[in-house]
């Protein structure tokens, strides 16, 4: 054969495959989703995502800290609450769980980029992100509640709030109410194409947040769109989003790739629970080899043009990348 072009000369060994590769995974890139929950020395496995916890206040310092020293770029805080109501009220209590986590952390490892979840479906009874009056998820009384919420986090000391909650107008005025009172450095990380999906079981059931009645449709999106995902961000970044973030990751990757290509913001994606606890499951089962799958998913949002993201393997990953896997593979 007389081939001109032989590309598997730069496959040969490992460090000219290391001199082509083009894309690059970094713990600085990944953000570690955290549960918080009650109590003194609690270490609650959650069942649903096999290796994740529910922490109390001062484990979660002590995890911090860990994920500090790995270089991981930063921890986003979800509350689990067992003090839920009608409208939410504990989402914006200024002595709250979240409110109390996130003074902690930044005594403790004030460096370290705190990012909080603003939604209101771990704090309803119902079970939605916002609130339901005579059985409708309604849009502007839900934006108030947030933005409580999001000054809540922002008086507490958080770096970024982000928004997972998919009502309209939120981000501008979060901006806004964090504007006026001074919080004019906070960021917005905004979950701006959220899907309805299927990948979130596990963590509802971790937050024990999964609605008691209906579903999500009328907020988040619908999986068959991608214009409208292009919208979501135009409005977002209008609005004032400092990030914006496409969810879940792995079936929409597409999605990541035009975001990319559309707009010049800072890009993140959430590799969800439900595609953490697949390969988790399937490592269980012996069926994947649990490190090599995780890295190659990571690896492949980061590929499509994410630069940030959130995934429940940021901290093994982090471990694995300093300890230089991947590159002399
Ligand atoms: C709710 C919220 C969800 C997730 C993050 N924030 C679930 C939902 O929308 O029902 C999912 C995260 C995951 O599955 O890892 N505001």
């Amino acid at each position: 054969m007389d081939l001109v072009y032989r590309p598997r000369r730069l496959r040969r060994t490992a460090p000219i495959r290391g001199l082509v590769r083009e894309t690059e995974l970094s713990p600085r890139q990944l953000i570690y989703p955290l549960f918080v929950t009650e109590g003194k020395s609690v270490r609650d496995h959650i069942d649903s995502m096999p290796g994740q916890f529910r922490l109390s206040t001062d484990e979660l310092v002590r995890e911090c800290e860990e994920l500090y020293a790995l270089g991981v770029g930063a921890v986003n805080l979800f509350g689990y609450s067992e003090e839920k109501d009608e409208l939410a009220t504990k989402s914006y209590d200024s002595d709250g769980l979240v409110q109390r986590a996130i003074r902690t952390i930044k005594s403790a490892v004030p460096d370290l980029c705190v990012q909080t979840d603003v939604a209101l479906d771990p704090y309803t009874t119902h079970g939605h992100d916002g609130l339901v009056i005579d059985g409708e998820i309604v849009n502007d009384e839900s934006v108030e509640v947030l933005c409580k919420m999001a000054l809540s986090h922002a008086e507490a000391g958080a770096d970024w709030i982000a928004p997972s909650d998919m009502m309209d107008g939120r981000i501008g005025a979060i901006r806004n109410a964090l504007d006026v009172q001074g919080f004019s450095q906070v960021g917005i990380l905004a979950y701006s194409a959220k899907y309805a999906s299927s990948f979130y079981g596990p963590f509802r059931g971790a937050l024990q947040s999964a609605p008691k009645s209906g579903n999500k449709k009328t907020y988040q999106m619908d999986p068959a769109n991608i214009r409208e995902a292009l919208k979501e961000i135009a409005l977002d970044l209008e609005e004032g989003a400092d990030v914006v973030m496409i969810k879940p990751a792995l079936c929409y990757l597409d999605v990541i790739s035009r975001v990319r290509e559309a707009f010049d913001a800072p890009v993140a994606a959430y590799n969800v629970s439900g595609e953490y606890a697949m390969v988790v499951a399937a490592a269980e089962k012996g069926w994947v080899d649990r490190d090599s799958a995780m890295m190659e998913m990571l690896l492949s949002i980061r590929r499509a043009g994410a630069d940030m993201i959130l995934t429940y393997f940021a901290k093994d990953a982090a471990a694995l990348l300093r300890a230089d896997y991947g590159s002399f593979r």
